[in-house]
């Protein structure tokens, strides 16, 4: 399978593009915004008619590049609130827009998005990450409810906390690593399940504690996860 992947530098995406060569695919990298920023659309229309110059076309594309901010603190700093939504979800929404009409066209193609658990809740690190993770995870749904039937899928992976740079937390036997999500995500490019949640404990207990406000599931969540 040929596949793009964003935000490879180091983490998810770096463990993920690792764990896809070794299956053999063919896996083309976005490492990060020095090579080309997908929250600004020029940049990612150029980088994508390259690709598609030089004979690539991705059979899939995985969504992983995002930023984790903080917008919040004395004051919110309304810039950082928009690059946050650039990145996260504009960057999404920009390589779906290069890639979707040629997928159509073909019927055949699979887009990732890495939405989070932080899309079910405000946050004290931020106003803008959750706001775009949920906003991320809606728009893949709706994309995959509009396109599956023609043979464009859309995944929606809500991840709980996973030991990387992004994570602020204690790493514990409760946050699996970047490699461990690789694997998933190597199985989920099989699979095409539209909506998954990982690892199965954090993204379960998240839910299960939907209906506690969002001061308690903070401080058992400060609890268990640190
Ligand atoms: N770790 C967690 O606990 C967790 C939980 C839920 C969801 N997630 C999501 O999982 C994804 C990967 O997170 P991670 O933990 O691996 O984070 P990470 O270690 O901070 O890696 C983020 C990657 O995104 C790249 N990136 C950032 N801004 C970019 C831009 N404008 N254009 C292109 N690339 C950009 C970074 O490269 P540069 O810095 O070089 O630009 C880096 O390679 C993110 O979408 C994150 O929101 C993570």
């Amino acid at each position: 399978m040929k596949i793009l992947i964003t935000g490879t530098s180091r983490g998810i995406g770096k463990a993920t593009a690792e764990q896809l060569r070794l299956c053999d695919h063919e896996v083309r990298e976005i490492l990060g915004q020095q090579e080309c920023d997908v929250g600004n659309r020029e940049a990612v229309r150029l980088y994508c008619q390259k690709l598609k110059q030089g004979g690539f076309m991705p059979d899939a594309v995985i969504l992983n590049a995002g930023i984790f901010p903080t917008d919040v603190n004395e004051t919110f700093h309304r810039d950082i609130f928009d690059k946050t939504f650039a990145v996260n979800l504009g960057g999404a929404i920009n390589l779906i827009e290069e890639f979707l009409p040629d997928m159509l066209k073909v019927g055949q193609g699979h887009f990732v998005g890495i939405a989070s658990t932080a899309a079910f809740r405000p946050n004290l690190r931020a106003i803008s990450y959750p706001a775009t993770k949920i906003a991320l995870a809606l728009a893949l749904r709706g994309f995959d409810l509009h396109y599956r039937d023609k043979g464009v899928a859309f995944s929606a992976v809500y991840l709980g906390p996973i030991a990387t740079n992004m994570f602020e937390g204690k790493k514990s036997a409760l946050v699996p690593k970047a490699e461990d999500v690789a694997k998933m995500l190597a199985g989920l490019l099989e699979s095409k399940k539209p909506v998954v949640y990982y690892p199965f404990f954090s993204t379960m207990l998240a839910r299960l504690l939907l209906p506690f406000s969002d001061k308690s599931y903070i401080a058992i969540r400060k609890y268990l996860l640190g």
